[in-house]
């Protein structure tokens, strides 16, 4: 299908041009609010051709730098593209780009990391500043100038609404079969107006198909061919599959006990491989007619709705492999009858969430003796990605799990520390830790009685000794008893990591006396 078959408003054609001329028309300074959504419908060709522009800019002297909102994640396209010319000042609301990382962890470029479902409102409120620009890329254009969204919504709704004018990207490589997936909700007000969402069911459509633009503040139409990012999973390991054998085992438990129904609640699934392994151990698994309210769509959500387990599922962005892709546009009428595509503030909505009872299952960098979980910074000041829509789910979820592997860089590193280093989820706010160890349940537990389950099912071995030394100490030390802590101690752990590259005192001394 050629741009013009795409581009259907007779008006908006005038506005086709090149991404060089579209790149131009973004002004030094500008906040400039990008499609994109975990590697899907960010926008491709004109974040390369500004990134071309600020390197001739900034070769000539000149400054020039951006404030750069998206709906989540990106690709190398955008975010790479841009930090590699250092033209972000500053990003949010999430971000997994090398570059951009380096960056941010180098001081060279500020970053705000918001819960995803706030950004849209904060947006509106007004806490953010001016939005000056929006870049969306788009699956089509409606002959009345309405768009067709494209493999993500993200935050577009809120950029089209929000910014003085708009660049569209229309991409032919995404399938036009997504027409119809969506759901564009136009029913948010500001508060004291706000009303409740009607959103009762996972599959429900309470919105309009289509993104609203106003044609007048479209300044560029440009013509895209390019695949979103696509990467591949990793095939399950050992330690993926434990871990989701032990939440397997824990759901099946908790219908035998009567507190979950036998088709389960509404699953929500976090990014990575991890969570891939969850689902794919979910696939196989005992459970039928389940239902995803999630955030993005992976590979795992994808084979289940295709084996029938899942039977309906809504997320804001589609992030699929090349082979999970070449299964989805070939069968896309299936799919599009099974996914809801949403904006990202009704995918992580808090009231929604709260109602359907969502399951959230999300990894994590470490957690506490206490049940504290540290979703976003390695050694307490290096930010990884961010805190994305982990913390929309966890607080409002029916469930919170989050997983992560026992220990990490070969050993040198235990994921269950005497205090979380940066804390994203407060012990309230966690239910179900679990690792390949086993699974920690803490509900309804006291500080102290979580310390013990945890250091017992969820700690590697060659860690348990230290943490129950830690602990046993601090309840004797520590000046309150609540939540017993070691303040001159707490966080030597990571201190030491930092300074001699492993976390335990004398590695090999501790691991003989626990031989011995
Ligand atoms: N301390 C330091 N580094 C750690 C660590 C720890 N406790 N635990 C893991 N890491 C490192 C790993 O070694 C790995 O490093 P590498 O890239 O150099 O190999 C890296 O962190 C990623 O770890 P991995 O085990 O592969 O996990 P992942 O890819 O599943 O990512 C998170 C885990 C927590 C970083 C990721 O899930 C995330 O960003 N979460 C926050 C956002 C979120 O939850 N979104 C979903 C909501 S819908």
């Amino acid at each position: 299908m050629s741009i013009a078959d795409r581009v259907r408003n007779p008006a908006l054609k005038n506005k086709i041009m090149s991404a060089e001329a579209a790149a131009e028309l973004i002004p030094a300074g500008a906040n400039v609010g990008m499609s994109g959504f975990t590697g899907a419908g960010y926008p491709k060709t004109v974040p390369q051709a500004l990134a071309r522009r600020i390197e001739r800019l900034h070769a000539a002297g000149e400054e020039f730098r951006i404030g750069l909102w998206t709906g989540a994640s990106t690709a190398p396209e955008l975010d790479g593209a841009l930090a590699k010319v250092h033209g972000i000042e500053m990003r949010l609301p999430y971000q997994s780009d090398p570059t951009v990382r380096k960056q941010i962890n180098e001081g060279q470029m500020q970053y705000t990391d918001i819960h995803l479902s706030h950004v849209a409102q904060f947006v509106w409120f007004g806490f953010l500043g001016h939005l000056d620009v929006a870049v969306v890329e788009v699956a089509g254009i409606l002959p009345d100038g309405r768009l067709i969204p494209s493999s993500s919504v993200g935050n577009n709704k809120t950029w089209l609404d929000q910014a003085d004018k708009i660049i569209l990207e229309v991409n032919s490589m995404q399938n036009p079969g997504l027409e119809g997936m969506h759901d564009v909700y136009y029913g948010t007000q500001l508060p004291p107006h706000r009303l409740p969402i009607p959103l009762v069911h996972p599959g429900d459509r309470i919105g309009e198909a289509y993104l609203r633009c106003d044609p007048d503040k479209v300044i560029a139409i440009v013509q895209t061919n390019q695949p979103d990012r696509n990467s591949a999973f990793s095939p399950p390991d050992e330690i993926s599959q434990r871990i989701a054998g032990h939440i397997i085992e824990f759901l099946q438990l908790e219908v035998k006990r009567g507190r979950l129904p036998a088709d389960l609640l509404p699953l929500q699934s976090g990014v990575g491989n991890i969570a891939n392994a969850v689902l794919a151990g979910l696939n196989e698994g005992p459970f039928q007619n389940l239902t995803a309210y999630t955030e993005v769509l992976q590979d795992g959500m994808l084979d289940m709705l295709r084996s029938g387990k899942l039977t309906m599922a809504s997320a804001t962005a589609l992030s699929f492999s090349p082979k999970a892709l070449a299964d989805f546009n070939e069968h896309i009428d299936f799919y599009r009858d099974r996914i809801v595509l949403r904006p990202q503030e009704i995918s992580n909505h808090p009231e929604v969430i709260r109602r359907l009872g969502v399951i959230a299952m999300n990894a994590m960098i470490e957690a506490d003796l206490y049940g504290n979980v540290n979703s976003t910074h390695v050694m307490g000041s290096s930010i990884m990605n961010g805190i994305g829509g982990s913390g929309d789910f966890a607080r409002n979820g029916y469930l919170s799990i989050f997983m992560t592997p026992s220990i990490a860089k070969d050993g040198a590193i235990s994921c269950i520390v005497p205090m979380a280093s940066h804390v994203d989820h407060t012990e309230h706010d966690v239910e179900v830790i679990v690792t390949e160890q086993g699974l920690a349940d803490l509900r309804g537990l006291s500080p102290t009685q979580r310390a013990r389950l945890i250091i017992e099912k969820c700690a590697h071995p060659d860690y348990r000794p230290a943490l129950l030394d830690y602990f046993e100490r601090a309840q004797h030390g520590a000046p309150g008893k609540h939540t017993p802590h070691l303040l001159d101690e707490a966080l030597s752990w990571h201190a030491r990591y930092v300074e001699t590259g492993h976390m335990l005192l004398d590695a090999g001394r501790d691991k003989q006396l626990r031989c011995a």
